[in-house]
Order: structure tokens, then C-alpha cells, then sequence
């Protein structure tokens, strides 16, 4: 199977008046390796805007865009989270069963997986995901330089979540490649989506057969996807989709999530030294992080009916990209939104989304994170980069490849 959305974007499109026209490309590279530096302009162009390249419509301003997220009835899911509108184009896939529908359809898939990623399934993991992250923590601290994303961010997750899952062990590298390709096929039909879609053949393949029963250990979150199937809840393939999101969603994001936290203290030693002096700040330094870097930069919905935003009218059936990663910027929202700081009071920030579509790996994403930071914290006195980062561009993810470091014991 290969990825082929749709691109709606040549139709020719006119806002109704009043609404601001942009002819920015939010998919382009340019925009893609420093979408921060356009935030403003975005968000200062209005609570809603037209995008010309695309004939779509988008929204950067927090306000905006969380009550899009919130009114799932008015901007629905099921059209798409991308660019390609499922009610004109077949979607790449078989359309995730969480992420890409509305209710009840959603409510009646996410009860399933919302029993199976638990409080107490995520307790049970704590203290050997903990295990984990001190001795990967332990082996790098003994080294002259490290990469934080090669290193530590792509290697963690990695080393604890497939396991949750049940996945068969062969083949994990796979899964990356495929995440990056989920992800970048949510945007039109670049470069990125090209370069990805070449590579991705081989692990869509083994991400679909990886989600099968017969693929699955005892015990873990996807074995436990298909005993719901056994208890009538689903049928069998409708398990396979919802296993398929664990790996669509659960890995990428979290490598990133983490890559982009530990970029942050890369560059904020200041930060570094304050969380150190104060662990108690851990929970609240990965949410800014999120905040601050957002991972999941953008989402699209889809009007399900003519819709006024702030006074603008958009017709039913308008693609709205919303825009994450500036609303967590958003001055109007955030006081110093563009500073870093651990000790900013935990307020609901959109990086994981809001309403019916939040995330539901939040809190997998959350020990993940705060397990990382609390290790570099008992072992890392400083953080010093040697190197430039670099930027691995996706059309819907915020990402580093490198981020060379130096780190000082206490
Ligand atoms: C830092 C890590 C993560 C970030 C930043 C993140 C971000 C998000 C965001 C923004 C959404 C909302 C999508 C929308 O509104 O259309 C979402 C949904 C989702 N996430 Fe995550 N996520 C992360 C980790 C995870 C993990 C670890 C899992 C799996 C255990 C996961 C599974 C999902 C699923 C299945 C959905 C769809 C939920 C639904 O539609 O009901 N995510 N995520």
C-alpha cells in the first residue's frame, strides 16, 4: 500500500469577504524548518484566516483554536485530520478508528482503548520504565558527547513502549519510518510526503501484519485490544486499527516530545539549573516544553456546517488548519510566550490537543518524559551544546535529528 491523499488545494476557492488571505505556505519548507518565526504573523493576521495555496482556512489564535478543538460537532474529524477531505478522496489508509472519526463511531472506539491505557496499567509500568531511563541515562553521562536525539530521545521510547504494546520483536526500526510517514501525509503532496512515501511501503506493511492477534504477546496493551473484539466490542479488523494507532501515535510523538523537551534545556542552561535546584518541577518543565516546542504542530478539521468565527463566515465542508504549536505561543493567551520557564503555572495547553480528539496517550507521553528528566536530573550537572541541531523537517511534526551535546556529572 502506498500513501496517496488527495491535494483540494487547485479548486478555485474564495473566502467570503472580510476573512484576511495569506499566500504563506504552511507546508513549505521554509515555513516547515522555523514555523516559530511566523507564528505572529499568523496569529496577528486574524482569528481566522484563508490560505490561498490550498483554499483552506486556518486559525493560529489559542482562543480559536481551542474552541475549534472543543466543537467536535462543527469541526468534525471524520472528513480527515489532513489536508484530503475523506468525503471527495479515498483516504491512504484505512482510516484510524480514533483519530479520524466523529461520534458515536469515536466514543464507542475510544471506551475500548481508554479502559486498556489506564492509571493503573501506566502505574504497573513506572518502576521498570524508571530502571530503564537510569541506566540508559547512566551509560551516556560516562561518555564525552552525546546526541540527545540519536542517543537518548529515539532510543528511550523505543526501549520501553513496543513492549507495552506486545509487539513482535524483529522489525521495530520500522516504526519510526512509518510514524514520520503517518505523519507527514496528513500535509499535501511535497517533497516530504514523496521522500516518505518511498521509504514507508516496507513498514506499513509490517506495522499492519505487527497489529495482527497471532503477532501479539499475552498480557500487553494490543493483545488486550483484540479480548475486547473477543467480547463483542469490535469485530477483529476493527482491532488491528485500533492496535495500528498505539504505533501510529505512541511512538514519533513521543521521541519527539522528549527530543524537543531536552533541545529546550539545551539551550536554556539557566532552566537546567533551576530544575535541578528544584525537582519537584519536573511534571511542570515537560508540559512547558510542550508548550514552548510544540511536537504536534498542526491538525486539520472540517466545517460540518456554515460556521461564524469572531464574525467570519466559512462555508460547510472548509478544511481549518489549526495551528498548535502558535496557539501555545499565543500572547493573548500567555504571558512571556516565548520564554522557556519551568516554573510556569501548569494551564491547559493545546499540545495535546482538547475535547473529544485530546490525546490519549497523554499520560504514557507524560512518564515517558518526566522519567527521563528525573534521571538527567539525579546524574546531569550541566547541559552544553558542541554542535548545531538540526531539524528533521515533517509536515506535521515539530522534530530534531541531532542536538549534540555535552554533559557534566555532578
Ligand atoms: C509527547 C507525545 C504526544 C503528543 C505531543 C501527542 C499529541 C496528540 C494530539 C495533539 C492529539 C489530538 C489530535 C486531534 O485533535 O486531532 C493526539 C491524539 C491521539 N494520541 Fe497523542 N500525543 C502524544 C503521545 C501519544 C501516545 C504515547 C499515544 C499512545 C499511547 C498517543 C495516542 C493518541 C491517539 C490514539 C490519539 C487520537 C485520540 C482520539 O482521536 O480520540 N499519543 N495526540
Amino acid at each position: 500500500m502506498s500513501i496517496n491523499p488527495g491535494t483540494p488545494g487547485n479548486e478555485p476557492i474564495e473566502p467570503h469577504s472580510g476573512i484576511p488571505t495569506l499566500t504563506l505556505d504552511p507546508f513549505e519548507k521554509a515555513f516547515l524548518a522555523d514555523p516559530i518565526s511566523h507564528y505572529s504573523f499568523l496569529s496577528d493576521a486574524g482569528p481566522v484566516f484563508f490560505l490561498r495555496k490550498y483554499g483552506i482556512y486556518g486559525m493560529a489564535r489559542f482562543a480559536s483554536v481551542k474552541a475549534a478543538l472543543d466543537d467536535h460537532e462543527t469541526f468534525c474529524s471524520g472528513r480527515g485530520v489532513g489536508l484530503s477531505d475523506f468525503s471527495k478522496e479515498t483516504p491512504w489508509r484505512p482510516a484510524s478508528l480514533l483519530l479520524e472519526t466523529d461520534p458515536p463511531e469515536h466514543d464507542r472506539a475510544r471506551r475500548i482503548v481508554n479502559r486498556i491505557v489506564s492509571l493503573t496499567a501506566i502505574r504497573h509500568l513506572t518502576e521498570s520504565w524508571a530502571l530503564t531511563a537510569t541506566s540508559l541515562v547512566e551509560e551516556l553521562v560516562s561518555r564525552k558527547s552525546v546526541d540527545l536525539i540519536t542517543d537518548l530521545a529515539e532510543v528511550f521510547p523505543l526501549r520501553v513502549f513496543p513492549d507495552a504494546i506486545g509487539i513482535q520483536k524483529t522489525g521495530r526500526e520500522n516504526l519510526l519510518p512509518y510514524a514520520s510517514a503517518t505523519f507527514n501525509a496528513f500535509g499535501p503532496r511535497n517533497d516530504l510526503f514523496d521522500a516518505t512515501n518511498l521509504i514507508a511501503a516496507k513498514s506499513i506493511e509490517w506495522v499492519a501484519n505487527s497489529c495482527k492477534r497471532q503477532n501479539l504477546e499475552d498480557g500487553g496493551w494490543g493483545m488486550a485490544v483484540h479480548e475486547a473484539a473477543d467480547r463483542g466490542e469490535c469485530t477483529e479488523a476493527e482491532a488491528e486499527r485500533l492496535v495500528r494507532s498505539f504505533l501510529s501515535a505512541g511512538v514519533d510523538t513521543t521521541v519527539n516530545g522528549i527530543g524537543n523537551m531536552l533541545y529546550a534545556f539545551a539551550q536554556h542552561p539557566e532552566q537546567w539549573q533551576a530544575l535541578r535546584s528544584n525537582p519537584s518541577l519536573i511534571k511542570k518543565a515537560f508540559e512547558e516544553s510542550l508548550r514552548w516546542l510544540s511536537t504536534v504542530q498542526t491538525f486539520f478539521r472540517t466545517t460540518t456546517r456554515v460556521v461564524e468565527v469572531a464574525g467570519c463566515r466559512l462555508p460547510e465542508g472548509s478544511k481549518v488548519l489549526l495551528f498548535l504549536g502558535a496557539a501555545n505561543r499565543d500572547p493573548r493567551k500567555w504571558a512571556d510566550a516565548a520564554m522557556f520557564k519551568v516554573e510556569r503555572p501548569l494551564v491547559g495547553h493545546v499540545g495535546f490537543g482538547s475535547g473529544i480528539h485530546a490525546c490519549l496517550g497523554q499520560m504514557v507521553a507524560r512518564l515517558e518524559g518526566e522519567l527521563v528528566l528525573s534521571a538527567l536530573v539525579r546524574k546531569v550537572k550541566s547541559i552544553r551544546p558542541i554542535g548545531p541541531s538540526v531539524r528533521r523537517l515533517n509536515n506535521t511534526l515539530l522534530a530534531f535529528s541531532s542536538v549534540p551535546v555535552e554533559m557534566e556529572r555532578p
